[in-house]
């Protein structure tokens, strides 16, 4: 699987429809919703109403990316809103028990269950979390802001989760954020990846469709 998915954090919010009008007709498959709290990371985006009023104009698959604490709190809300996938930080919880207690939370509402780590978080740290998960974000940036650079240490823990999922059988998507362009996607998806989030290569485009077959290398 090779995908791309839209984060809507790097779009022109004072003319939203036009702007996503051009994703809708580009081969983007995913959108891809960061949500911020000013808490878990140093800026503040949108809510569960954004998701489900942009929701009535597509049938994208809503990729919903919480960078917030107490992520349990809100997942009923974002399940509300049509969140296909809930991906929740393993930073953000404190004990193994709530981790899995949360990621069968997300399962109870229908959603598919995602876990993110963070640049400095090691791939060991969820190794015991990926039999029951659909997906794992990896950051290649610090969250909190799009049109940051690419941290090259990313390759080989998408390399290391793609070998664990060879090794055991598994089939968590391998989703990779930040700092995503045309010249290192390919090399990306090479290392393992299956789905790329791609904010503000994507939302300078002028022909977002050219600049989606340059990500998928078609
Ligand atoms: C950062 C977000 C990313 C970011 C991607 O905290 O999780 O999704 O918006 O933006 P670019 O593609 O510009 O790095
Ligand atoms: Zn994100």
């Amino acid at each position: 699987m090779k995908e791309l998915s839209y984060s809507i954090l790097s779009s022109d919010f004072s003319n939203l429809e036009l702007d996503l009008e051009n994703i809708f007709n580009s081969g983007v498959k995913y959108l891809h919703y960061d949500v911020m709290d000013g808490h878990f990371v140093n800026n503040i985006s949108f809510g569960p109403h954004i998701l489900s009023t942009i929701n009535k104009k597509h049938n994208l698959i809503n990729d919903v990316h919480l960078m917030i604490t107490n992520p349990k709190d809100y997942v009923e809300q974002f399940a509300k809103a049509k969140a296909d996938i809930i991906t929740f930080h393993y930073e953000a919880i404190n004990s193994d028990n709530e981790i899995i207690d949360l990621i069968n939370y997300i399962h109870s509402f229908g959603c598919k269950c995602g876990i993110s780590i963070k640049p400095n978080t090691p791939v060991e740290a969820i190794i015991k979390y990926l039999p029951m998960i659909d997906l794992v974000l990896v950051m290649s940036v610090e969250p909190g802001f799009g049109g940051q650079s690419f941290i090259l240490n990313s390759y080989k823990k998408i390399g290391d989760l793609d070998t664990f999922r060879k090794n055991k059988g598994l089939n968590y998507i391998i989703e990779v954020d930040g700092g995503i362009k045309s010249d290192n996607a390919k090399a990306i998806f090479n290392s393992g990846a299956n789905l790329l989030v791609c904010g503000s290569y994507l939302a300078k485009a002028t022909d977002k469709k050219v600049a989606v077959s340059l990500i998928l290398g078609e």
